[in-house]
């Protein structure tokens, strides 16, 4: 046997989480994690479990528990606490050149499917900030949600329903939250659907994955919108799709475009009541005219209703769902925007041919959704908080909306011009000609303001520079700071212009 160091080193292997695993399974870890990484090699001796034992603090009859289980599972020979040393194990391949977690994804793409690669390049998009920060899109107000009333309603749930909650769940979804879900979608919303229709998944890019997957084939033309939403780009791209960019206009989607652009597409994926992201609401002519689309050419419209609820100048335009008669769309709804991103929560509303084969194949990739989530969402519904909460949020995000474009107005004036939005919770900020908005998303980032820039979603359109705004979880008070920090930025990014 090769004789070893006797590394002077192990006790600083180990720090001990005063929290943490009971102390014993902490120095078997951490010991067992630096044999397997090359740190302590074939042969090294541990240190005697006394000296262990008064260097961490910790009884002997602890280190000795580590160094049994050690040996018992064959890292080390000879005896605990008798000259342990590391046994000779086969480690070449794992020793300290072993990719590290930290690797960059970019660095590790080859080791993805091409599926995966598909889906990280086209669906470019950076994970939210932990904390809404001026001006993240895609945040709602969270000091409005109602946490006692939530907290008191799980509390009961928990109560009446105890161990049930535990139990495997039907795959379509909580029954009750399906027959919540069918009543709200069809009187807030106008859709026209019964609750067997309902699929509960885990938010609105849930459905989109599963839309792809189960409907699209390699190859397949897909229409998107142009700018669109990046993340949809993502899933159907890893489907095998071919993207057709068909570009948006006031109207919304340019139906007699995609028709000349690729008539014999599978699925157009759109944002009707609020485009993403320039917030044009789709006409009922277009709305008519894609659905003729679809029946023609045999394929399915995904409606993406994500904020359908937030409408500030008229009553929410009711969803292409309810206007369709042959069963081509389907409609996707999420609470990301009305209650919480990490709800994580949404649904699909589907053709009544594809609920059967839908549901079968979404119970063999992820089996359902969290069921007492979905429970507590469910009484949260149908006791009426769910109709009052979003009647709050909406009188809520219009003054949001207003304060905001009093502020930009003289804030940001000469540099960014804002139009109001009737709907939504984001407005678009527009530059002056010439200022790129990636470089000056990227300059106000590094001053603590995050703002998208319009052309990233453009697909391979070209477009005008822009910035988008998301104001529903922002105080004046912060808006304004934020705000003077963008004017900085831009005036920084402008003043190297040639
Ligand atoms: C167009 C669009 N669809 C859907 C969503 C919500 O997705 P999810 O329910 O997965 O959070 C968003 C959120 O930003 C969105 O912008």
């Amino acid at each position: 046997m090769t004789r070893g160091r006797t590394p002077s080193t192990v006790p600083m292997l180990l720090t001990l989480e005063p929290q943490g695993a009971p102390r014993h399974q902490q120095i078997y870890a951490a010991l067992r994690a630096a044999i397997l990484n090359g740190t302590l090699r074939q042969g090294d001796r541990l240190p005697s479990t006394r000296i262990l034992a008064r260097d961490l603090g910790v009884s002997r009859t602890t280190v000795l528990g580590a160094y049994s289980r050690l040996l018992t599972e064959g890292y080390g020979t000879g005896k605990a606490g008798a000259g342990t040393r590391v046994a000779a194990l086969p480690l070449s391949g794992r020793r300290r050149d072993a990719p590290s977690a930290s690797a960059s994804a970019d660095d590790a793409m080859p080791l993805l499917s091409s599926a995966a690669r598909a889906l990280v390049t086209e669906g470019k998009w950076r994970n939210p900030p932990r904390r809404a920060t001026p001006f993240a899109m895609g945040m709602p107000a969270f000091e409005l949600f109602p946490l006692t009333t939530w907290t008191r309603l799980a509390a009961r749930r928990w109560r009446l329903s105890g161990r049930e909650l535990l139990l495997p769940e039907d795959p379509q979804g909580y029954a009750p939250l399906r027959e919540a879900v069918a009543r709200y979608a069809v009187t807030a919303r106008g859709v026209r659907c019964t609750a067997d229709q309902v699929l509960i998944v885990n938010g609105a890019q849930h459905a989109l994955d599963l839309c792809a997957r189960f409907l699209v084939e390699p190859g397949d033309a897909v229409w998107m919108e142009s700018p669109g939403y990046q993340p949809a780009r993502g899933v159907f791209a890893a489907a095998g799709a071919r993207l057709i960019d068909v570009p948006v206009d006031a109207e919304g989607l340019d139906v007699a475009r995609g028709r000349e652009l690729a008539p014999e597409a599978r699925l157009a994926f759109v944002t009707p009541s609020f485009q993403w992201p320039l917030g044009v609401t789709m006409s009922l002519a277009r709305r008519l005219a894609l659905l003729d689309w679809a029946r023609d050419a045999g394929a399915w419209v995904v409606e993406d209703d994500y904020n359908g609820e937030y409408r500030y100048d008229t009553a929410p335009i009711p969803a292409m769902q309810g206007l369709d008669e042959h069963g081509r769309v389907l409609y996707v709804g999420t609470f990301s925007k009305t209650l919480a991103p990490a709800i994580r929560v949404g649904y699909l509303i589907l053709p009544a041919a594809l609920v059967a084969p839908f549901t079968r194949a979404r119970f063999l990739l992820d089996m359902h959704s969290p069921v007492a989530e979905q429970a507590v969402l469910a009484d949260f519904i149908e006791s009426g908080h769910f109709g009052r909460h979003i009647r709050r949020t909406r009188s809520h995000y219009q003054q949001r909306q207003q304060a905001f474009l009093a502020l930009a107005a003289r804030e940001l004036a000469g540099l960014v011009t804002v139009d109001a939005a009737p709907a939504g919770m984001h407005v678009i900020g527009l530059l002056p000609p010439g200022v790129s908005d990636v470089a000056v998303a990227e300059e106000a980032r590094r001053r603590g303001v995050i703002v998208e820039p319009l052309s990233k979603h453009l697909g391979t359109a070209p477009g005008s520079a822009g910035l988008l705004f998301g104001y529903a979880a922002y105080t004046p008070a912060q808006m304004r700071g934020a705000m003077r920090a963008l004017a900085a930025a831009i005036r920084a990014v402008t003043s190297c212009l040639p």
